[in-house]
């Protein structure tokens, strides 16, 4: 039975209600992560005013705009490890400090190389946000909304990239990058704020043999029914795992290190970087004007925001995999035209709205697939005991693609040209799909234990079975 401490928001029958509150705070991780990698962009049209160093050396101000990612790789590499070691409460305590510290860096920033020390600061704490944000809400989601809940995380990174380019455009006319880059510390502060307040994760608290609290915890996001049963169903597993980090690398979890680190790599290399973070000069050379493609970006951000929101309402109904198939099939075809309509001759014409046209449709399909799916999936199919490890691994992998990508694409669009550039990205979508129909397993609707039991029969039973033959049907 159940103790229940009934009384004020943690009582009554909305018990279960404290549970979005929390899951909408540590979405601020999110938030931070999508405006500081988004914020650079217009950033840096002002930055070379004070500091000429950057509009003389390409290489430098490369080095400004990848700080962030390398900062991140770094983060996400060491960040799993601190999410199973500190808990995933204290981590984001240290993270939202450490994008408070970053941000205040770099709008204080005196010379190029304080600059990009900050830049690589803040980016750490990017790093980290993006493991511990997904896993901490995983982990106190009910299985039956756990797909809304922990894509609340990338709403929040949409929501955030589409307020790093409001803020840009707002403070553009006044060349005030120092308030833009410093804009990143108001969340960062509530963050801290707000997680001082709420509980650790209780499956983090099981693993640390702290039954009371996970207990108290239970009671403060569930209604009264069914908190027993968890915390058995927990320490049950827990009982099953051995400790340790080499644990990771046993064979039984190694198809879900396969899937999350394969799902990594096809969500940078399939190019939706090269969008968010490049529109305007794709845009550009559509035909619009200067105004016209800054404007049009902002649309670029509405839309993904918005087409997260319904990937938000259908990933518990729909399932993972339909979504992910469909949106990756969407992103197939928008690229295929995208790169035609650049083949093609006369883009200023009619071609240049196709063009448009097929880049904002390929941002929708990301956003009600890739997007969130990834991040969801990488926080369900690992094992208590080394989810926030093997997390990181999947997380590190998804930062350095992003970096190389984000490395290549100016090259590969000014070598091989834009038809051939979008074209390859068709060509990595079409593997993301074989990929994903292979190997990408159903999660809709099981608990995170039984997701793990599952993992562990069919690893001892046939070896040579994909993950997704053997994922449970999506709607047994
Ligand atoms: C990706 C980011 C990307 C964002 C765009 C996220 O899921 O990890 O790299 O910028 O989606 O919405």
């Amino acid at each position: 039975m159940s103790t229940r401490n009934g009384g004020g928001l943690i009582g009554g029958d909305d018990t279960n209600r404290f549970v979005y509150v929390t899951a909408a705070l540590a979405a601020l991780n999110g938030l931070l992560f999508g405006f500081d990698t988004g914020v650079i962009s217009g950033a840096l049209l002002y930055i070379g005013e004070t500091f000429p160093l950057l509009e003389e050396s390409a290489a430098i101000e490369g080095i400004v705009v990848s700080g962030a990612l390398v900062g991140a790789a770094i983060g996400a590499a060491i960040g799993g490890r601190l999410a199973d070691v500190l808990g995933r409460r204290r981590l984001i305590l240290v993270a939202a400090v450490i994008f408070f510290v970053g941000s205040l860096g770099m709008a204080t920033a005196q010379n190029v190389w304080w600059l990009i020390t900050a830049r690589i600061v803040n980016g750490v704490a990017i790093g980290f946000a993006s493991i511990v944000g997904p896993l901490y809400i995983s982990e106190i989601a009910p299985p039956r909304i756990r797909g809304s809940l922990v894509s609340f995380n990338q709403l929040a990174i949409t929501s955030g990239i589409l307020v790093s380019y409001l803020v840009n455009y707002s403070l553009a006319s006044q060349g005030a990058w120092r308030l833009m880059l410093g804009a990143g510390m108001i969340p960062a502060l509530v963050l801290l704020v707000g997680m001082y307040f709420m509980p650790e994760s209780p499956r983090w608290l099981v693993g640390e043999d702290r039954q009371e609290e996970a207990r108290s915890t239970l009671e403060r996001i569930r209604t009264a029914t069914g908190v027993e049963e968890e915390i058995e169903e927990i320490e049950r597993m827990e009982a099953l795992e051995e400790e340790g980090i080499t644990e990771v690398f046993k064979p039984w979890i190694r198809p879900a290190l396969i899937v999350g680190a394969g799902l990594a790599v096809f969500q940078q290399v399939t190019g939706i970087n090269t969008v968010i973070y490049y529109a305007p000069t794709i845009l550009e050379s559509t035909g619009f004007g200067g105004v016209a493609s800054i404007l049009a970006t902002v649309g670029i951000g509405v839309i993904n925001v918005t087409m997260t929101v319904v990937a938000v309402l259908l990933l518990d109904r729909i399932g993972r995999r339909p979504l992910l198939l469909a949106g990756l099939g969407g992103m197939l075809a928008t690229l295929l035209v995208l790169g035609g309509a650049f083949y093609l001759p006369g883009l200023g014409g009619v071609l240049g709205y196709v063009a448009t046209g097929s880049l904002m449709l390929y941002v929708a399909f990301f956003a009600i697939g890739l997007g969130p799916v990834f991040w969801l999936l990488i926080s369900e199919i690992y094992p208590l005991n080394v989810r926030g490890t093997a997390m990181g691994v999947a997380t590190v992998v998804n930062w350095l693609a992003n970096l190389v990508v984000a490395q290549l694409f100016p090259q590969l669009f000014d070598t091989i040209g834009p038809a051939l550039t979008f074209w390859l990205f068709a060509g990595l979508t079409a593997g993301a799909i074989v990929f994903t129909h292979y190997l990408v397993p159903e999660t809709k609707g099981r608990s995170l234990e039984e997701i793990e039991a599952h993992l562990r029969e069919t690893a001892v039973g046939d070896e040579s079975l994909s993950m997704a033959e053997r994922a449970p049907d999506a709607d047994d």
